[in-house]
């Protein structure tokens, strides 16, 4: 059990909680945030090193209550968790971030240090209002194209897009993918056909996190996303039912 130590409001609609509990997971791993009365769910953390930080967009109950969570209220948290975790291996790698997908990405960025020069970020977002992180995404000196679905930020257009024109003109050698899986998807069609190695973080419903449940499962390879992700090289998801189907908190599979 640990206490908020500070609530940050990054846009109308996302937080950042700072926690008192220091924690250096590896790039992606994923902690289960506990809340009295409304459960637990996976959340990756934002900063690496020094108090654990949490950002959290209210897209549901769970988000809500977290999101309503106030300085000096106590959350409980277990992990870190998971196998797979981003870990940089180019010289030129591309980031490819889909609104909070830019979370998992950013302490990776910054843990570059000078290396991050070379690094090139496609940051999406619905609205210029909702882009999360950009002025740290800025600290880095990393190279940045910023996309907004309405124009209102950047270019107009969905980063898939941006990507695409962007592969013309740069000569990655690398890609580290976050954000909606529909979008994932398309960037795993692209570097498949491209064959420029890539690695995406997942999310599905986690009951356990650690193995057991199997609510995470990724068919038909019997992958876990909570003990083998949640960070997947294209070659594993090559074949899978990433981008088509995920389970609901039922077990049941429903369509993405
Ligand atoms: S959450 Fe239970 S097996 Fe992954």
């Amino acid at each position: 059990m640990v206490r908020v130590l500070e609530v940050r409001r990054d846009t109308p609609s996302v937080s950042t909680l700072v926690l008192d509990k220091k924690v250096r997971p590896e790039y992606g791993q994923f902690f289960m945030l506990w809340i009295a009365g409304a459960g637990e769910k996976p959340y990756v953390c934002s900063r690496s090193g020094g108090n654990m930080e949490v950002t959290v967009k209210r897209t549901g109950p769970f988000s809500e209550q977290l999101a309503a969570i106030k300085k000096g209220d106590i959350v409980g948290i277990r992990g870190p968790y998971g196998n797979g975790h981003f870990q940089v291996t180019g010289r030129k790698p591309c980031f490819v971030a889909g609104g909070l997908g830019i979370v998992p990405l950013l302490p990776v960025i910054e843990g570059m240090r000078d290396a991050a020069k070379g690094a090139y970020v496609i940051l999406g977002a619905k609205t210029a209002k909702e882009l999360i992180h950009l002025e740290r995404v800025k600290k880095t000196g990393a190279e940045i194209h910023v996309a907004t679905d309405d124009g209102s930020a950047g270019d107009q257009g969905f980063p898939p897009e941006l990507f695409l024109k962007t592969l013309a003109g740069k000569n990655f050698d690398q890609v580290l993918c976050c954000g909606p899986e529909v979008m994932m998807y398309q960037i795993l069609s692209i570097v498949l056909e491209k064959k420029i190695p890539a690695q995406f973080s997942l999310e599905r419903y986690m009951k356990c996190g650690i193995g057991i449940c199997g609510s995470c499962a990724l068919d038909p390879t019997g992958l876990l996303v909570c003990r083998d992700g949640p960070v997947f090289r294209a070659e594993q998801l090559r074949g899978t039912e990433f981008g088509k189907h995920r389970r609901d908190a039922a077990g049941s599979k429903t369509k993405i």
